[in-house]
């Protein structure tokens, strides 16, 4: 057995399991009218309601027990120290520093992270000042009315979340972001856009990445079949990375690059350089509006005791249910449909973080470690999936997330928006007895035998577990806030599994293997040196695409 399973909480918690798994919400909330008092946080704008899952106070104490035992503080602690957590690369894990907006001093190797961070934040607002005035020209000295973001993972999925997410403050160029290596991608995309004020940014932590580089290629190309000079490529082309070199080499001007740090990880990069798409959508003030957001929400998680802790408490109840429950899936299902990838972004987020199964010291886990995150948002869900949410033999935890104020109050809609969304972890908690469907039968006049029929397929066993997540509404500091909340949940988690949340090595084998096939695609000889089902779908492949 690994530690945290021979760990005194575990066992506790196993033990606490036993006693009130079937416990039912329903009957926790008609014996505790303060359950929403016990159970809710609030954080600025933020109620955090927690009181919809199968708890009690002593599971709460035992899960707070797990998290100090598996020393999820002092990590903590290392973390905002900018000490090498990320122990498999040998970095620091510091993307809390991005938006460190007091400018505390940040160490890294003894050296204060903070000057840079502001410099590049400075340059960023000068460019983007830049562009969105129209003082930064195209080569024939129009202004820049397009920009197309080219990068992949955490380079893409950050920038392209929170520019639809603040789509309501966008008041710069139109936003485009190309990422799959399909060329459908890029020339689906280039397609309406004009050369003479479209600006790419290529964004890439490595600046080696196959699908950017080649994408990134092909858009230059595009660039230079209309412009015709290489010495434009500048006007048109900057770059987002760690990598000077690899920039160069690409043939962008260094002048045009807006640096990074091998301390922020891909997946936690958006609050960097690699937020200029979102910067010149909606302008540098709002970008540190999102910095700030998420500031406040690294000051709770770095000071609140673990209890009152909101990215603590999210966590823990992942791990409860990840792991005594067995529940192997997390829904994040935002009632707004601005957040519309924000489930997309965090799957990224989540299972590039914890999808792990190795601990710290190299030994396979004999737990559970990330869960599979998937989401849409409401109310499109709810004619979707949620019938499995509702009565699928499958216990799946989910988040709601919603605003109090809509950002567009078309007569009408919020309410109805917000009563789906209330009503749902209603449903989901209470559930529906086999009486409660006869009853309802019975008032409709339905015959006994018919009844005794269909009240099986009516009854709702509820007691299925929901966090609600309620903010005032999406601006972008709340915005920062709530990727912040989510960040640190996955942190907590990974402490707690043992597990590095910060490398992403499973990304790597497939990518090796790509190597080998694509020199075995450039001709039509017959191939044999993989697998028979390997060996068949290539040689199939070449077949069809001759004809
Ligand atoms: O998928 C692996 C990965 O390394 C991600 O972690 C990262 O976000 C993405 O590729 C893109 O990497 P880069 O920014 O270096 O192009």
């Amino acid at each position: 057995m690994t530690s945290l399973t021979r760990s005194a909480a575990w066992s506790e918690l196993c033990a606490h399991y036993a006693q009130v798994c079937d416990l039912h919400m329903r009957d926790m909330f008609d014996s505790d009218p303060g359950r929403f008092d016990r159970f809710s946080l609030r954080l600025g704008d933020i109620v955090f309601d927690y009181s919809k899952n199968r708890i009690t106070e002593r599971t709460m104490d035992l899960l707070m027990d797990l998290a100090r035992e598996t020393d999820v503080e002092g990590r903590r602690n290392a973390m905002f120290a900018g000490e090498a957590i990320n122990f498999t690369e040998g970095r620091a894990v510091l993307h809390v520093a991005l938006r460190n907006r007091g400018s505390r001093p940040i160490l890294v190797n003894g050296e204060d992270v903070m000057p840079h961070v502001n410099a590049v934040l400075a340059k960023m607002r000068a460019f983007t000042e830049a562009v969105r005035t129209g003082a930064w020209k195209g080569w024939t000295g129009r202004p820049i009315a397009d920009v197309v973001n080219i990068g992949i993972g955490g380079s893409d999925l950050g920038p392209k979340m929170v520019t639809r997410a603040l789509a309501h403050y966008a008041d710069g160029p139109r936003a485009h972001f190309v990422s799959n290596v399909d060329g459908t991608h890029l020339a689906e995309t280039l397609k309406h856009l004009d050369p003479e004020t479209t600006l790419f940014i290529i964004a890439s932590k490595t600046f080696t990445t196959q699908e950017t580089m080649l994408n990134a290629a092909s858009a230059r190309r595009w660039l230079l079949d209309a412009a015709g000079d290489e010495r434009h490529v500048a006007r048109h082309f900057v770059a987002l990375s760690t990598n000077a070199k690899g920039v160069a080499d690409f043939g962008i001007d260094t002048a045009n690059m807006f640096e990074f740090w091998d301390w922020v990880g891909g997946r936690y990069s958006l609050w960097s350089a690699i937020g200029m798409s979102i910067a010149l959508s909606v302008g540098m003030t709002r970008f540190e509006e999102l910095l700030d957001g998420a500031h406040m929400v690294d000051e709770h998680f770095r000071t609140a005791p673990l209890a009152e802790n909101i990215p603590v408490v999210m966590a823990m109840l992942g791990v409860w249910y990840n792991n005594f429950f067995a529940c192997g899936t997390h829904a994040i299902l935002p009632y707004d449909q601005y957040l519309d990838r924000f489930p997309a972004y965090f799957q990224q987020g989540d299972m590039e973080s914890n999808g792990k199964s190795v601990n710290r010291d190299g030994e396979p886990v004999d737990y559970g470690t990330g869960p599979i995150i998937w989401g849409e948002p409401g109310t499109n869900g709810q004619h979707a999936f949620f019938q499995l949410l509702h009565q699928g033999t499958k216990l799946v935890p989910c988040d709601f997330l919603a605003p109090a104020q809509s950002l567009n109050p078309l007569d009408g809609h919020h309410d109805v928006l917000i009563s789906n969304f209330l009503a749902q972890t209603e449903a989901l908690m209470r559930g529906r007895t086999i009486a409660e469907a006869r009853a309802e039968l019975t008032a409709k006049g339905m015959a006994p035998e018919r009844m005794d029929a269909l009240a099986p397929h009516l009854t709702f066993t509820g007691n299925r577990p929901t966090n609600t997540i309620l903010f005032r509404r999406l601006t972008p500091a709340t915005l920062g806030a709530l990727i912040a909340l989510y960040e640190h949940k996955i942190f907590v988690q990974g402490t707690v599994w043992g597990i590095n949340s910060f490398d992403q090595m499973g990304v790597e084998l497939g990518k090796k293997l790509a190597g080998a096939i694509l020199p075995e695609l450039t001709n039509d000889a017959p191939v044999t040196a993989h697998d028979a089902s390997t060996n068949g779908l290539i040689n199939a492949f070449k077949a069809l695409r001759r004809g």
